[in-house]
């Protein structure tokens, strides 16, 4: 990741920005403002308490997705006293210090990624709103999820590890929020093999923290890192700004 303070932009200004580096991702989530529809609002209201705030638990933007996007950006408006930070991990360091037994075991493996455990996170700790995932609780009690989110459940399998199309880097492709099995391995396989990933991709030696200040600019290349919000700044306005860049079938 990489950021920017006191840049004074405009919705049209981070629109043109994002542009030069590709095409608008497929937004999983959101919907864009009056006149921008590839800047979605991130707002979350003082008066909002939400069970569970979007983006919270690790994870790399939208894996479910067969080409998920490959940068994500935020621009950040109005920023609580406390609390709202994000935390990114770098998951080609984490790849490049495992062991090459490691390495080898995990060469030929495909991760499921699915949006299913949002669904369930939403559907349990958060009320039906205009929130991101206020519109995906909405779906609570319906006897079949909408099409298009049913696709996001039934999800991606992508290689575990992925090889970056610009640099050549290697790096995982294993989160907390998303990836849920590996193809050709039972669940009780899969688990721990996972659950070991994650935790070693987000331990503190491969983490940056942000401290959000309004007019800061950040970008990410979901490609190689992962990221995580925090619910813990209730009581206060939080109003960013995102852009998404389409992306690739990883490989
Ligand atoms: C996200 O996961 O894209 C949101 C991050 C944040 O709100 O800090």
């Amino acid at each position: 990741m990489i950021y920017f303070r006191d840049q004074e932009i405009t919705h049209a200004d981070q629109e043109a920005f994002s542009a030069r580096f590709g095409p608008f991702a497929e937004d999983a989530y959101t919907q864009g403002v009056p006149g921008h529809l590839h800047v979605q609002p991130l707002i979350k209201e003082a008066s909002q308490t939400l069970g569970v705030v979007f983006g919270a638990g690790w994870h790399t933007d939208s894996p479910f997705l067969a080409e998920p996007p490959a940068i994500s950006m935020l621009y950040g408006v109005e920023i609580p006293p406390y609390g709202g930070d994000t935390i990114w991990a770098n998951s080609a360091l984490a790849y490049a210090t495992l062991s090459d037994a490691m390495k080898a075991i995990l060469a030929p493996l495909k991760v499921h990624m699915s949006m299913g455990r949002v669904v369930e996170t939403a559907q349990a700790h958060q009320a039906p709103d205009d929130t991101p995932l206020g519109r995906v609780a909405s779906t609570k009690g319906l006897a079949k999820l909408p099409d298009e989110i049913a696709r996001k459940v039934a999800g991606s399998f992508h290689p575990l590890v992925r090889t970056h199309p610009v640099t050549g880097e290697k790096a995982l492709y294993c989160d907390q929020t998303y990836a849920c099995g590996i193809e050709g391995l039972t669940p009780a396989e899969a688990e721990p093999l996972l659950g070991f990933l994650v935790s070693h991709i987000t331990q503190s030696a491969f983490t940056c923290r942000l401290r959000w200040a309004p007019k800061t600019y950040v970008a990410w290349d979901n490609r190689i890192c992962v990221h995580q919000a925090f619910n813990d700044y209730d009581g206060f306005r939080r109003e960013l700004y995102r852009t998404t860049i389409a992306g690739e079938a990883p490989a």
